[in-house]
């Protein structure tokens, strides 16, 4: 299971890495407008704090213009990542960036048709939107291991990013689902090594051996 960061904020990108548990970044066009700095900028400095595949969205519509945005940004890094959207013309131009052995990303995946189309198409990545499915009272999990036992049955290589990851719970569905890979934002991170009882646990242990080596003299 690979953890990456859906984020594109630099110092919490460097400061998690620290950890060696990222293995990649996701971002998109929200997230990067969110730091009001230069998207090639940012997804260069990315690059080098991270060496796994950094995911970088494409924001023109029709499939020629996605496939002239996508060759510029893939040689921004060798690691980045072509993100594209779920559409008629994202999945022409995955195609193309498949055959030219550019690596994609297929992102907004709310069914498993999608997502089959997307593995067809030639995609590296598909990215189910766990959370933006349970905002609509369906079981976004559910979408993931539907995804994941299509793709076992039939021999894909695409792999599963579970993407609008919100809260632990998720992380751990996303592991128990077959998901390869969870994207996370850098603030849900720390939450996923803390729980009250080990903190409590620890400060127990603290006064017991205290207490042990007073009454020893
Ligand atoms: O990875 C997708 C993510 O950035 C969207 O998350 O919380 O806006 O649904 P959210």
């Amino acid at each position: 299971m690979r953890f990456f960061l859906d984020t594109a904020d630099v110092d919490a990108i460097k400061k998690i890495n620290e950890l060696g548990l990222v293995d990649g970044v996701t971002t998109n066009p929200t997230i990067i407008s969110r730091e009001g700095r230069d998207f090639e900028e940012v997804i260069r400095e990315i690059s080098q704090i991270v060496a796994g595949p950094i995911s970088a969205e494409v924001t023109a519509l029709n499939p020629q213009d996605m496939i002239k945005e996508a060759e510029k940004m893939s040689k921004w890094s060798d690691n980045v990542v072509i993100k594209l959207p779920m559409t008629e013309s994202g999945l022409q131009a995955t195609r193309f960036l498949h055959q030219e052995g550019i690596k994609t990303n297929v992102t907004l995946v709310f069914s498993v048709s999608q997502g089959l189309m997307a593995a067809k198409s030639g995609a590296t990545f598909v990215s189910p939107f766990v959370g933006r499915l349970d905002d609509i009272g369906v079981d976004g999990m559910e979408l993931v291991s539907k995804l994941r036992q299509v793709f076992d049955r039939y021999g894909f290589e695409t792999q599963i990013i579970a993407a609008s990851i919100r809260n632990r719970e998720h992380v751990e569905k996303a592991a128990l689902n077959g998901a390869h890979i969870a994207t996370i934002p850098p603030q849900l991170f720390e939450n996923l090594w803390s729980h009250p009882l080990t903190d409590q646990g620890i400060i127990r242990f603290a006064e017991d051996w205290k207490k042990f080596e007073k009454n020893r003299g």
